[in-house]
């Protein structure tokens, strides 16, 4: 008798769950969607899938719900693998009253969260939903209140992880937004708190969904999603590639590779800075020429272009990389690139992941628009991230370090354990033009010839402090390499860090400048 019920539960159940028969199946791939099952199917390692909460259902009483109950209740949850790694999961399925979320699809999503915080590995949340489940009132939102809460007692213990795969909209974006990573499907997917139709009665703008919050929106604009893949499967493997560079948790180190040392040397990077001061060159050239073989993973890749952040490997070591970007506004330091910054440096630094830093910066972004958006306490969030991070930390300057932005580019005085510059590094207050004109200004104006007498002064001053041996001399930088070099230093600067222990002074938490 009771085996009888287990057979027709668990019938239904497969039913429910691929999103109820052929017909809802059907809807999600018209839409060039997979199904909630399909994306778990895909996402984890073949088999390892255990699901955990099958036959929960929803216990609304009101608006004909009574009569409508499908097992799950719209939230696939559980755990499995990735690459052989433990890691807990949901995969909210829209086909089951939109993938809204109930009391009891809340409570599935918190037990696993929960699981994930007690045993200590990643979460990672298929987002696709119309939000709290209307008929439901209070308690669906009761429910979300459950979840933000626990994405906030899990930051920094275990990475959490979000892909955006259909609507999320209303307060529900804030679950993602509070997790580790973000990365939405371009084209399907979209974010806002308040849609199109709200935003028109309101401001009276005309938008539409994918302008106000879809992928482009929040990669380019906002920078709330930190990826975007162009089809669910490319969403999943990126989900899969990210986790590799990160720990379970953060009492652990992220996996290495296996790595025997050859031929380290790259002469390719000798001539990558132009001898012109003035001319741009891409960094992540620089980049890819220190790290492993097609090791870097961009991250946030359209926002805030002129610093670039990322996973890479070195010597199969998972290392994060901060490096100014003098091909976008001439890496200059602004109100976007210091937030993109900091919130890169702190993810890898609550996760053991060393970090390291190529600088070519000019300085920070003047201008009444950066000032009045909070240069000044934007600015102050990416110095505050390199002085509170604890990991291993070195910096590369490859050319210009100007002014306030030589101290925040993980200077030594804030905790760099080790500075690096090439030979075509400028280590100066400012650049000789400017430094000049001020110093020098009687001088050039009672000149004969003022253009020439500032020529002459800025040339003297380059001379004199366009170079790193200034800062050499006062061990700010531990050596001056040739860019050829650099990889080998930084695998045996690295391996020389490996058991790297500093602590910051006992607190409750920090008040960083937010
Ligand atoms: C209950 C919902 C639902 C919801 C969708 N459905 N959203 N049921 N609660 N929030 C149901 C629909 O009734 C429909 O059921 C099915 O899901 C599919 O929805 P469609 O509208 O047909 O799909 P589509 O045209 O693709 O539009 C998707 C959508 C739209 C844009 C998401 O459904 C929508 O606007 N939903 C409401 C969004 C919303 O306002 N949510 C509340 C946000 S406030 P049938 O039976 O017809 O198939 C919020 C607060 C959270 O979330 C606060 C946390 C702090």
């Amino acid at each position: 008798m009771h085996m009888d019920r287990h057979t027709i539960l668990l019938k239904k159940r497969t039913e429910s769950q691929l999103g109820g028969g052929e017909e809802r199946i059907a809807s999600q791939h018209s839409k060039g969607k997979l199904t909630a099952r399909e994306r778990l199917h895909f996402l984890l390692d073949e088999g390892s899938f255990q699901e955990i909460g099958a036959f929960v259902t929803h216990r609304s009483t009101q608006f004909g719900l009574e009569r409508q109950k499908f097992l799950g209740d719209g939230v696939i949850t559980g755990y499995g693998t990735i690459n052989q790694r433990l890691v807990y999961v949901f995969s909210q399925d829209f086909t089951v009253f939109g993938g809204s979320l109930s009391e009891a699809h809340a409570e599935k999503i918190c037990k696993i969260m929960d699981l994930a915080l007690q045993n200590g590995a990643p979460v990672i949340g298929l987002n696709d939903s119309g939000g709290a489940r209307i008929q439901e009132g209070v308690v669906s939102l009761a429910g979300y209140a459950d979840i933000f809460y626990r994405n906030t007692r899990a930051s920094g213990v275990v990475p959490q992880i979000s892909a955006i795969m259909g609507p999320c909209a209303g307060g529900a974006v804030y679950s993602p937004a509070i997790t580790d990573f973000v990365c939405m499907v371009e084209q399907t997917s979209y974010m806002f708190v308040t849609g199109p139709n709200v935003v028109k009665t309101v401001t009276h703008e005309n938008v539409t969904s994918e302008e106000l919050g879809g992928s482009s929106a929040h990669a380019v604009k906002s920078g709330v999603t930190h990826l975007t893949a162009p089809n669910e499967m490319d969403c999943l493997q990126k989900l899969r590639q990210l986790l590799g560079y990160m720990p379970q948790n953060c009492e652990e180190k992220a996996p290495g590779k296996p790595y025997d040392m050859g031929q380290e040397q790259r002469p390719g990077l000798n001539h990558l800075v132009p001898n012109n001061a003035n001319q741009p060159y891409d960094m992540r050239e620089v980049i890819d020429g220190c790290l492993d073989t097609e090791s870097f993973m961009e991250i946030h890749k359209d926002y805030a272009e002129n610093i670039v952040v990322g996973f890479g490997r070195l010597a199969g070591r998972s290392i994060g990389v901060v490096a100014n970007q003098p091909a976008y506004l001439a890496g200059v330091l602004d109100n976007n690139a210091s937030m993109k910054g900091a919130r890169f440096v702190r993810f890898c630094d609550a996760f053991n992941i060393p970090l390291l830093v190529f600088e070519d910066v000019p300085g920070f972004l003047p201008g009444t628009d950066q000032e009045w958006n909070g240069i000044i306490k934007n600015g102050a969030k990416l110095l505050y991230a390199f002085c509170e991070a604890t990991v291993p930390r070195i910096t590369v300057i490859t050319r210009k370090a100007y002014g306030g932005a030589y101290d925040v580019m993980n200077s030594k005085h804030i905790g760099a354990d080790l500075n690096f510059a090439w030979p075509t590094a400028e280590i100066a207050v400012m650049g000789a033009k400017g430094a000049a004109e001020i110093i020098f200004r009687a001088e050039i104006k009672n000149a004969s010839d003022p253009a020439a007498k500032l020529a002459e002064l800025e040339a003297a001053y380059n001379e004199e402090f366009a170079h790193p041996y200034k800062a050499a001399e006062r061990g700010y930088i531990d050596e001056v390499i040739l860019p050829e070099e650099t990889r080998e230093k930084l695998i045996r600067g690295f391996a020389m860090l490996e058991n790297k222990v500093d602590s910051l002074p006992r607190k409750k938490h920090g008040n960083i400048p937010l």
